[in-house]
């Protein structure tokens, strides 16, 4: 059977990888989170202090790219794939708040672009892949058969994610989450190098009064039928 590109795209906390992963296990297709890379080169970048007291060092994290190494290994248990950097199992660091208040200043830097989405393209080079993100339908495959395009209000989207980081454990406000969900939506719609935008032949799921079967089912019966049209 002809297997097909998915690209899911859209605002922060949308719920894009829930419904992702759920579609690709579903599908027995592969997932690939995008957005774990560039946490992962975030988190090197304030491990290697290239992030500090709100100072961003672009050039020297320019400097060090080769140095960084991301790498996905499968969890049989969890069902996903997990986020390695250089070698070390990062997928928990890479969700904290820390991380999301720097990561879409460090995915605006191209040469991190660059790289990230050669990644994407040769993980995703044999079709059968789910792979969600900002620039997935417009930039990574332009050609995918079936784009999405994930959006819900600014307010259920910081709610969810808040929910998200208080189980676990993380002590954050919902003031600060829903200001760092605006501050990057501003910042990943505004940048120069592939700002997030819908595709023109994306098709838009707003899913703020959507539970997350009902939002699973719709995908997975828009995804059923394109897969048919297609064998
Ligand atoms: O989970 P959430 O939707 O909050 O974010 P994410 O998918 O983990 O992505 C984190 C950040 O990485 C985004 O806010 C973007 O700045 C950047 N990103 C990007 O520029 N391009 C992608 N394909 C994926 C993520």
């Amino acid at each position: 059977m002809y297997k097909i590109t998915i690209a899911i795209d859209g605002f922060s906390s949308t719920g894009k990888s829930t419904v992702a992963k759920r579609l690709a296990k579903a599908l027995g297709y592969i997932y690939v989170d995008s957005g774990a890379m560039y946490r992962a080169v975030t988190l090197f970048a304030m491990e290697h202090n290239l992030i500090h007291k709100n100072q961003f060092n672009k050039a020297q994290l320019i400097k060090q790219l080769d140095a960084i190494k991301i790498s996905f290994k499968f969890n049989k248990k969890l069902g996903f794939a997990e986020v390695y950097l250089n070698g070390q199992n990062v997928e928990k660091k890479i969700r904290t708040l820390e991380v999301s208040q720097f990561v879409s200043q460090v995915a605006t830097v191209s040469e991190v672009r660059e790289q990230l989405v050669l990644q994407q393209q040769s993980l995703g080079k044999d079709k059968g892949v789910v792979m969600d993100g900002r620039d997935i339908g417009t930039v990574v495959f332009p050609e995918a058969e079936l784009k999405l395009f994930m959006t819900a209000s600014a307010e259920k989207r910081a709610q969810r994610r808040y929910d998200e980081l208080i189980e676990r454990g993380d002590d954050v406000s919902f003031e600060d989450v829903l200001k760092n969900v605006q501050s990057r939506d501003h910042i990943d719609s505004t940048r120069e190098d592939s700002p997030l935008a819908m595709a023109e032949d994306a098709i838009k799921v707003d899913n703020s009064n959507l539970n997350l079967d009902e939002q699973f089912e719709f995908i997975y019966s828009l995804a059923k039928a394109k897969i048919a049209e297609c064998n």
